[in-house]
């Protein structure tokens, strides 16, 4: 099967933001128009800029558009979707965009895979979804931000850093595990916000705390892992040797650059292509 990442698209920002997203939106309808067969089209959060209600309420019209033209699409949330400033790990902007994507997310769990996506109204990380041979797995970078002391949630707002959190970390492993028990040669995406590597910015900032358990979970395990927060496009060939994963990319810029980017990815070749 083919599908669509697209992420970082940043609604309420600025009209220059939001014409953008619109002509990304319709440059995806309008390249598979013939196709009766729509990609899934997959969304690594920030979705809005600021966690407001508005801001979420004129990103779900504009991705209705998709919806609305036969595309499936599948979604983690971002800093910005919880709050204002970043990082702002705010109770109610979470629950804006759990509604959020409760109404853009088309398809729930896959009974199959043991997990059980929403419960009790919530999403409940990880997410897994399979079509085909091919499991996508999605972790939310903030759910850890919620557990910490209020002084390491501090820190995290003026640092756009993102943790799993322990649980989340435990479910993915007994996941992936699972998964590769009865399906071993099947496709794993993983799919999530924050930048899962160490990498070289500038104050250490925007990292993902807890990525060296993450680590030890998907090396040699995962074969194509996708995110965003970094609003720049970049395979990251050292990243894929090293943990044994077929494509690692960063791709943050799809309405951050005028030309609207967006990639196209089959999980059977597991080879991708920029359009
Ligand atoms: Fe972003």
């Amino acid at each position: 099967m083919k599908f669509v990442h697209i992420s970082d698209l940043h609604v309420g920002e600025h009209g220059t933001r939001d014409a953008l997203v619109e002509k990304l939106v319709n440059k995806i309808v309008k390249h598979y128009a013939r196709e009766r067969e729509k990609p899934l089209v997959l969304i690594t959060g920030d979705f809005v800029h600021d966690g407001q209600q508005e801001q979420f309420n004129q990103a779900e019209q504009l991705l209705f558009k998709l919806h609305n033209a036969g595309f499936q699409m599948l979604m983690c949330p971002g800093n910005h979707d919880y709050g204002e400033t970043g990082l702002d790990d705010d109770y109610q902007a979470m629950q804006r965009y759990n509604r959020f994507a409760m109404k853009l997310t088309t398809r729930e769990s896959d009974p199959d895979s043991g997990v059980q996506n929403i419960r009790d109204g919530q999403w409940k990380y990880p997410i897994v979804n399979k079509y085909d041979d091919a499991f996508f797995i999605g972790l939310d970078t903030m759910q850890g931000v919620f557990r910490l002391s209020w002084y390491a949630r501090f820190w995290a707002r003026f640092s756009a850093s993102g943790w799993l959190g322990t649980p989340q970390l435990d479910k993915l492993e007994g996941i992936i595990k699972n998964i590769r028990r009865k399906h071993r040669g099947a496709t794993i995406i993983l799919y999530m916000h924050h930048h899962p590597f160490n990498f070289n910015f500038r104050f250490r900032v925007m990292q993902l705390h807890d990525r060296l358990r993450l680590h030890r979970i998907i090396k040699n395990q995962v074969n194509i892992l996708l995110f965003g927060h970094n609003h720049v496009e970049k395979r990251l060939w050292d990243k894929q040797r090293q943990n044994g994963i077929g494509i690692v990319q960063v791709f943050g810029n799809s309405v951050h650059d005028r030309n609207t980017p967006f990639y196209e990815i089959d999980t059977e070749t597991r080879k991708m292509k920029r359009i």
